[in-house]
């Protein structure tokens, strides 16, 4: 097989641990030609690029800079830019990675350029079209000709919506493949002996869905629990720009200050992040990836959503869905023997680029032989 051009996608911090292990598998193939395509959706250092660093990633080898906007001037530069760049180097095959703006506008292009695109992490569903994420999945898996998926409820969403098995592949999932190449790396980091914290005894907050922050009323009930939360347990709590802009715009931030058991912090990079996880007595969240981290980890996990595009963390992980009016009792009714006897799916098991990359070499053989 002919040398193939291979973009892999890459927009928002989410995506930066996606790609990083396809990338490290595929780099020395002889038959793959593969460019990190950036498209600038997240630009600040402890967003974007201290995860390249972390996960051993080259600078991209282009960077599209998007930056921020409302969706339709996000999505619509992205587009534009992301033709550009097909038309001049038309790929062979094109990667994209989870549910950002970013995984869709760059979709969309592509196969209106009649290029081939691979979806990694397709078929997860929540129902919820509230979710801009709902909506990128949904158009993002539409449209791509091969769906790499990460458990059978996902092969399932996607059956029900009509797709042909052939092009359903499961492969795991591979967020585990980081954790797994970063691991010694996570143990030796100690972030959590740096910020005087002790093991298995503070919890972690991360929350940055519009559902949670973008309202005053939900924001400020969320608070309220954290701050009462944080009475019998240490909590600390990164925040995403989104939320410090939000928590400002509605007055929140100082209460959460002056509560003494609130640790506020910047957005940590990939390796402390994990390292705080790793340590953590239970963890508050809006995140998907961290519902799967915790699920690996067997850390309790509270989901502050109604929903859930990733079902499998709750019946076999050591997730929960949870609100702000029923956080409080949930923290203080942990069971840890419960925690302890919670499964990792199958497939989680940091081989997934490995699978992934079996099945590009497949597919790309069988067009090269028309
Ligand atoms: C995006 C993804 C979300 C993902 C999240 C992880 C979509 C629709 N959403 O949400 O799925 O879980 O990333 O972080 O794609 N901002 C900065 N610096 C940056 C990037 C953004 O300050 O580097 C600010 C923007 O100005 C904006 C806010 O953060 O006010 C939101 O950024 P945006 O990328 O639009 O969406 P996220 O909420 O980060």
């Amino acid at each position: 097989m002919n040398k193939k051009k291979i973009f892999l996608i890459a927009g928002a911090r989410p995506n930066f641990m996606k790609i990083a292990p396809l990338y490290h598998a595929l780099k020395n193939k002889s038959w793959a030609d593969t460019l990190i395509i950036h498209t600038g959706q997240h630009y600040d250092h402890n967003l974007s690029q201290s995860f390249f660093d972390d996960l051993g990633l080259p600078p991209a080898d282009i960077n599209l800079n998007i930056g921020s906007g409302t969706h339709a001037v996000q999505i619509a530069g992205i587009m534009v830019a992301f033709e550009k760049l097909i038309m001049q180097s038309r790929p062979d095959l094109v990667i994209v990675v989870g549910d950002i703006n970013s995984t869709m506008a760059c979709s969309i292009t592509a196969k209106k350029c009649n290029i081939t695109i691979a979806h990694l992490e397709a078929g997860l569903r929540s129902f919820d079209m509230n979710m801009p994420e709902e909506i990128n999945r949904i158009v993002t898996d539409a449209l791509s000709d091969i769906l790499w998926t990460p458990s059978p409820d996902a092969d399932q969403n996607l059956r029900n919506e009509g797709k042909n098995n052939n092009s359903i592949i499961r492969v795991g999932n591979i967020m585990i493949d980081s954790i797994r190449m970063m691991l010694p790396k996570i143990k030796a980091e100690q972030t959590f002996n740096k910020l005087s914290l002790q093991e298995k005894n503070y919890g972690i907050v991360t929350l940055h869905r519009p559902s949670n922050v973008d309202k005053k009323e939900t924001l400020q009930k969320i608070c309220r629990s954290l701050i009462n939360i944080s009475k019998r347990h240490t909590l600390v709590f990164p925040f995403h720009p989104r939320t410090k802009k939000r928590l400002d715009q509605f007055n929140l931030l100082s209460p959460l200050e002056k509560a003494e058991g609130i640790r506020l912090l910047e957005p940590l990079n990939y390796i402390s992040f994990m390292n705080l996880i790793l340590h953590s007595q239970f963890i508050i969240t809006d995140s998907g990836g961290i519902q799967e981290e915790t699920t690996y980890f067997k850390i309790p996990c509270f989901t502050l959503r109604p929903n859930t595009e990733r079902p499998v963390t709750i019946t076999l992980g050591s997730n929960k869905l949870s609100t702000p009016e029923t956080i409080e009792k949930d923290i203080e009714s942990i069971d840890i023997s419960y925690y302890r006897q919670r499964g990792i799916p199958p497939l989680w098991d940091g081989n997934t680029a490995g699978r992934v990359v079996v099945s590009i070499n497949k597919y790309l053989s069988k067009k090269s032989k028309g």
